[in-house]
């Protein structure tokens, strides 16, 4: 008998058993009282699948594309920072992963191995997470440095102007380990994530260097910065998404950071619907947050996502068996989106639409 863990809940039991406190206290926390943590996730369990019958389900496919990267099926690797907390092989682990998987992986600028590496290993797309920081000067380097590298799209983070409050990293005063860093940053001098004297590293980190005076004015500074296609990470509202396309942007992630920025906000999946329609088909809508099943993808998909992010998970697979664990982590996502296709009679992405759910009063 196998101890692997064969779903991505196991996975976080069996990462929390083997993670530093801090570390995983860090990736697992939401701002303030976790509720939007709590809601992003049952959301999916609101609603329910009506299923089809006698739908020849023999023959699935999953495939898709996202800004015409081909995917083997729609889950891409959200951006999450500090990957070699989680295992020493850290993000060239998860990029080896994703692109045995057949997916993207969006670095964060707070990766703990820099860009020109982690694309270097790559096998398959790898797209840019970027924080604007109040040094324009090295907010620009890092773009270059993204595009020179060979990402092929940048995702601007929109909801983090100031971080949010992860009462456990107060409570652990977060700082990163001996020995890692922000690479990406340290030729700019803001590699450092150090132990302050009472609150979270990384608030304190924010705080210094990220800039929130950040704007949609700034959105024409950064298209002009590089030719990739920008993507804003964030969003939640549908007039946002709206003026974002007037902006010229590729894609939206619908996203409210993994709960861990202004609690109490809205559920992605609940804000995805009148994001898809505002948007109306002039840009791609992604989503993250809160999926941990084939059945979260599949409602996501039918609700108008064209792919969806994972992150935690990710994190999970990594400290529980590196490269190996992150390909079982997307393994399984994969897996069961396969398996609840052919349950809802729905064989191929186009026949995901949105009769398959229901809402029970
Ligand atoms: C970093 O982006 C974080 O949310 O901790």
């Amino acid at each position: 008998m196998s101890d692997r863990p064969i779903n991505l809940l196991e996975y976080e039991a069996a990462a929390r058993a083997r993670l530093a406190g801090p570390a995983f206290d860090y990736y697992v926390s939401g701002a303030h009282d976790e509720l939007t943590l709590r809601d992003n996730r049952a959301a999916y369990e609101r609603l329910r699948l009506a299923y089809r019958v006698l739908v020849d389900v023999a023959e699935r496919d999953a495939s898709t594309t996202v800004l015409g990267a081909p995917l083997r099926f729609p889950v891409m690797v959200a951006p999450t920072a500090f990957h070699r907390m989680a295992h020493e092989d850290g993000e060239l682990a998860t990029v080896r992963a994703a692109g045995e998987a057949g997916t993207i992986m969006i670095l964060s600028s707070l990766s703990t191995t820099a860009v020109e590496e982690v694309v270097a290993a790559a096998s398959g797309p790898v797209w840019f997470q970027l924080y604007v920081y109040r040094d324009r000067a090295a907010t620009e380097g890092l773009v270059r440095r993204a595009e020179a590298a060979g990402c092929q799209a940048i995702v601007l983070t929109v909801d983090a102007p100031v971080l949010g409050t992860r009462e456990r990293d107060v409570r652990n005063r977060f700082h990163l380990p001996p020995g890692l860093h922000v690479a990406n940053l340290l030729p700019a001098g803001y590699g450092a994530v150090d132990q302050p004297a009472a609150e979270s590293g990384l608030s304190a980190y924010f705080a210094g260097l990220i800039d929130p005076r950040l704007s949609w004015d700034d959105l024409a500074w950064l298209r002009e910065l590089s030719s990739l296609p920008l993507l804003l990470k964030g969003v939640v509202r549908a007039d946002d998404a709206a003026r974002a396309v007037e902006h010229g942007v590729a894609g939206i992630v619908v996203s409210n950071h993994g709960g861990r920025q202004l609690d109490t906000s809205v559920a992605t999946l609940d804000a995805l619907p009148g994001i898809v329609e505002a948007v109306a088909g002039r840009a791609e809508v992604l989503l993250d947050g809160g999926i941990r099943r084939g059945t979260d993808v599949l409602k996501a998909l039918a609700l108008g996502a064209r792919a969806v992010c994972v992150g935690r998970p990710v994190l999970w697979g990594l400290a529980v068996d590196g490269q190996a664990g992150v390909a079982q982590v997307l393994g399984l996502l994969h897996d069961e989106l396969d398996l609840a296709m052919a349950l809802c009679g729905a064989p191929t992405l186009a026949s995901i639409t949105p009769d398959l759910l229901v809402r029970p009063g």
